[in-house]
């Protein structure tokens, strides 16, 4: 089936992200979030990204217009995917309430629509479980920022199609991404092997080991990283990295387990450059 229109659930970080990435594609796209702020916050960092873009000669106003005249921004779920050929879930990294959602959906959905998730590392299979379409569900993990990222990571689950995974592969490379192919497993391969070693600085830097500084320095000058660990952490979110390393820690063992600083800045409200502190501090 051809994918014409999309329907985005989660105007954040990543939601914004994608929508715009669609839609600079062609696709027609419609981005929802549960509350006004959240969706005006959405569009208000996609005309941002946009309008950078015409300031350097990267892309007429013309074009920016037409971007944003693809995006509907919206809180109404049915609205938003009833004639959608494919839904992109973004929405908070907690099993029970994605799985909720892919319940609503089914009831709103046509019957031919895929269902993509942007998890960052919960369960392809056990979401895919509760929907009448496993075959249709797939895991289509992008990377922050999402304009900026090349890859596209897509997770096979247990029951899902070779005809989901050629539609999800071929939509990647529609939006100008390279794509890698993972089977079902924690955290996937990229954040498998990302995240306990963003998780590990935290634990160098709880235990005194070095500075916030001084460990981002060495990262970056000494094995070539283009931001340190601590600061892509704050670019990721640590509520989004403690929810991975979480999961990492539950599914595989005592090696995952989060980093006490971690947990602590979670737990104090600095989830990062999204809420102006994180191990850093950001103007809003
Ligand atoms: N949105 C859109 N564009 C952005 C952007 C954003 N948030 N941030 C930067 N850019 C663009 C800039 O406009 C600039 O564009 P140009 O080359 O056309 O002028 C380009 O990116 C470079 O930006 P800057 O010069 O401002 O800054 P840097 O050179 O430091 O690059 C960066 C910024 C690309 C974010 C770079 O620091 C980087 O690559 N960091 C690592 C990012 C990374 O590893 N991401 C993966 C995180 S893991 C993940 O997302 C998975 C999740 O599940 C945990």
């Amino acid at each position: 089936m051809a994918i014409r229109k999309v329907c985005v659930l989660g105007a954040g970080l990543m939601g914004s992200g994608i929508a715009q990435v669609c839609a600079q594609a062609g696709y027609q796209v419609a981005m929802r979030d549960i509350e006004q702020r959240f969706v005006d916050g959405g569009m208000n960092t996609i005309k941002k990204n946009l309008a950078r873009e015409v300031e350097k000669g990267k892309r007429t106003q013309a074009d920016m217009d037409a971007v944003l005249g693809r995006i509907r921004p919206t809180l109404d779920i049915k609205e938003a995917a009833a004639d959608a050929d494919v839904v992109v879930e973004v929405i908070i990294e907690l099993l029970e309430v994605k799985k909720k959602v892919f319940q609503e959906l089914e009831t709103i959905v046509k019957p031919e629509c895929l269902f993509f998730s942007n998890t960052s590392g919960v369960s392809i299979t056990a979401m895919a479980a509760v929907t009448k379409r496993p075959e249709k569900f797939i895991g289509t993990h992008f990377f922050n920022p999402v304009p900026v990222m090349k890859l596209l990571e897509v997770i096979r689950g247990y029951e899902t199609s070779e005809q989901t995974l050629q539609a999800a592969l071929e939509w990647g490379k529609s939006l100008g991404k390279e794509t890698i192919v993972v089977n079902e497993a924690p955290a996937f391969a990229v954040n498998r092997i990302l995240c306990p070693m963003l998780n590990e600085a935290f634990f160098v830097l709880g235990e005194g080991v070095a500075s916030a500084e001084d460990i981002d320095k060495g990262m970056v000058l000494g094995c070539n990283h283009p931001i340190g660990p601590l600061a892509l952490s704050d670019l990721v979110g640590l509520d989004t990295l403690l929810h991975v390393q979480e999961n990492l820690y539950r599914e595989l063992g005592d090696k995952y387990r989060p980093a006490p600083l971690l947990v602590k800045l979670v737990r104090a409200g600095r989830f990062g450059r999204k809420s102006g502190k994180g191990v850093f501090d950001y103007k809003k």
